[in-house]
């Protein structure tokens, strides 16, 4: 028979996304409206170790659904990696009365959620971050307002890029996963996108004959998307300038991507995601991770969305080269 719920906790956990506040205010606001009590544990699986827990009713998440960030702050905890860390994290779940757990976070606070339900606590996991590589969905809170973040300022060095009739290297988040850097080099009709997935050793060489052969056509300066895990943004501005004669800089927008007021579509499908989340408790279901797919919102084990690979969409990848000509 299905576990009773009657207390749940939210936390955040590994890279803060935005719309993550939009999701706890749903999981809050689901939760107190289904006849629940709600805690929030501050700092992720850090602030749980340290019983750093509180209650939560309705209007401690007033105001909060268009703000960026999160405003259970997060974290990244080694302790929780350690068996004796999560059996410790389970057992003060049960300590505060939290009979099911909201993960907000990626791969990583997936697998700490999936070793609470281990332990006993009730965990469902609401996929929070701007990289998107989260292989179950094809939605990650967060991705789309940091595409549009980039997206403008990509348009910005744009302006500045063609006024001195340069080549710009502007640099997008994702250490291990390109998406931002596709959809940024699609929005924003670069010349050419760096991607983890699909990097060779013969692109920058490939940059450098693009570059020269639109230059003999007229082109007067060239947008380079290169995505974070790819290389130093700035060691391949001064490779490039050299081969090219082209004043060539570098720009790494950074952090910014991961701030500013959600978009509309990040504060609405953080929203169902997290009364999604609080359903899913309240059906007394565990170890499973909210998704959206073929344009529903669905639900996932964690143990197989975890072991499901993700690959960089091939056709909107293999379009950027044809439209880029
Ligand atoms: P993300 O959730 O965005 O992938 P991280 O990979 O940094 O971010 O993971 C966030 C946190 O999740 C880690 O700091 C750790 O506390 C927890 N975590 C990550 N991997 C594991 C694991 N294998 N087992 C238990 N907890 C984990
Ligand atoms: O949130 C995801 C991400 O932005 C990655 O693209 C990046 O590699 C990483 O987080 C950097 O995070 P931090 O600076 O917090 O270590």
């Amino acid at each position: 028979m299905a576990k009773e719920i009657k207390t749940i906790g939210v936390l955040t956990s590994g890279g803060d996304a935005p719309g993550m506040n939009a999701a706890i205010r749903a999981v809050v606001r689901a939760g107190i409206s289904s006849g629940l009590k709600v805690k929030g544990i501050r700092r992720g699986y850090a602030g749980l170790m340290e019983e750093d827990i509180f209650d939560m009713d309705t209007m401690s998440v007033t105001d909060i659904v268009q703000r960026g960030g999160t405003i259970l702050f997060t974290s990244r905890c080694k302790r929780m990696m350690t068996p004796e860390g999560q059996q410790m994290a389970a057992e003060i779940c049960r300590k505060h009365g939290i009979d099911g757990i909201v993960v907000i976070g990626g791969d990583g606070s997936f697998r700490g959620a999936q070793k609470l339900s281990e332990h006993g606590i009730n965990t469902i996991g609401i996929p929070g971050t701007i990289d998107l590589d989260i292989a179950c969905t094809e939605y990650t809170i967060g991705f789309d307002t940091a595409c549009n973040t980039a997206m403008e300022a990509i348009d910005k060095v744009r302006d500045t890029s063609a006024s001195h009739e340069r080549c710009s290297i502007i640099e997008v988040m994702g250490r291990t996963a390109g998406h931002i850097a596709l959809w940024c080099g699609i929005s924003n009709g670069s010349e050419y996108v760096l991607i983890p997935e699909r990097h060779k050793e013969n692109d920058e060489q490939a940059i450098i004959d693009k570059i020269l052969s639109k230059r003999r056509i007229g082109k007067k300066h060239h947008i380079v998307v290169n995505a974070e895990g790819v290389g130093n943004s700035y060691e391949m501005a001064a490779r490039i300038e050299a081969a090219t004669g082209i004043e060539t800089r570098a720009t790494v927008i950074g952090h910014i991507q991961r701030g500013g007021n959600p978009t509309c579509r990040d504060r609405v499908y953080a929203s169902a995601m997290g009364a999604l989340a609080v359903d899913l408790l309240l059906e007394g279901k565990t170890n499973r991770v909210v998704a959206h797919k073929d344009g529903e919102f669905c639900d996932y084990d964690i143990d197989e969305a975890l072991a499901m690979e993700k690959d960089i969409n091939e056709h909107l990848y293999s379009m950027t080269k044809r439209l880029s000509r």
